[in-house]
């Protein structure tokens, strides 16, 4: 099981943009009434509620037991249960896999897809988005340059995110039996919700994984200084603004 460090109702609060923006990723879904769904990393639920509106069964999985428990009672309806994306199996196959803005804290694609494509009937379809090659590079930089200076050793190996090429996730796709029919790198710059407070507030609640060795002092003085270090950037009209690289694709699962 991942580590449970989510906090739903701030990620429900602050940062409603992750299920909005995935929003347009339904439409290359396109369910249908009658299919059966699995929305792999569901968070609080507000995409897999979207999906069930087209009639199609669905299923929503997170590895969070606390995202789990508010999907449940934002959507009592539904169907919810905790799983790991690097392990989970389905109980008849499916006609697709959707999932936004999850695969990038899982290192280990490899796994993923292969549940994936276990999970799928032949002809079955997965759609998903996360952060690609460059997501954040602005926040990462900022943060490694902080962390070295104060001393910290390859901090680079403390980065939590995968955010592969369009390429290389493409290549590991084909080598598990899909057909790759849409794939897509592009910058969506982002705005933070919270006025001044939108970057500091970004940063406890994603990026915690560069700090995990600090103590409460240090980590907020090294937060301090990478917003200072961005400011000039990433902050416009009283708005920050995150500098996001999403990764979109469309594989079909062969039937071969
Ligand atoms: C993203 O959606 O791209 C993302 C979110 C949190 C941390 C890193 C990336």
């Amino acid at each position: 099981m991942l580590q449970d460090f989510w906090n739903s109702g701030l990620y429900e609060g602050n940062h409603g943009f992750v299920w909005q923006y995935g929003e347009s990723l339904l439409k290359l879904l396109a369910p249908k009434a009658g299919e059966r769904i699995l929305d792999l990393g569901c968070g609080t639920g507000q995409l897999t509620a979207k999906i069930a509106e087209s009639g199609a069964f669905v299923q929503g999985i997170d590895s969070s037991l606390s995202m789990i428990a508010k999907a449940r009672s934002n959507y009592p309806q539904l169907d919810f249960a905790v799983a790991d994306a690097r392990d989970f199996e389905v109980v008849a196959p499916l006609d697709a896999v959707f999932s936004n803005a999850v695969l990038h804290w899982v290192k280990e694609a490899d796994a993923v897809i292969n549940c994936v494509a276990k999970s799928l009937k032949p002809g079955g379809r997965f759609v998903a988005e996360f952060g690609g090659k460059g997501n954040v590079g602005a926040i990462v930089g900022a943060i490694l340059s902080v962390l070295s200076e104060i001393g910290c050793e390859s901090p680079a190996s403390l980065n939590p995110w995968y955010f592969p090429s369009v390429g290389e996730y493409a290549g590991l796709l084909e080598k598990q039996g899909f057909e790759v029919r849409y794939a897509v790198l592009f910058d969506r710059p982002t705005l933070l919700e919270g006025g001044s407070a939108g970057m500091v507030n970004w940063i406890e609640m994603f990026a915690g994984g560069f700090f995990s060795g600090l103590s409460e002092e240090v980590r907020s003085q090294v937060i301090k200084q990478v917003e200072h270090r961005l400011r000039s950037t990433q902050y416009h009209d009283g708005t920050w603004i995150a500098d996001y690289r999403r990764i979109r694709v469309v594989a079909v699962k062969n039937s071969y």
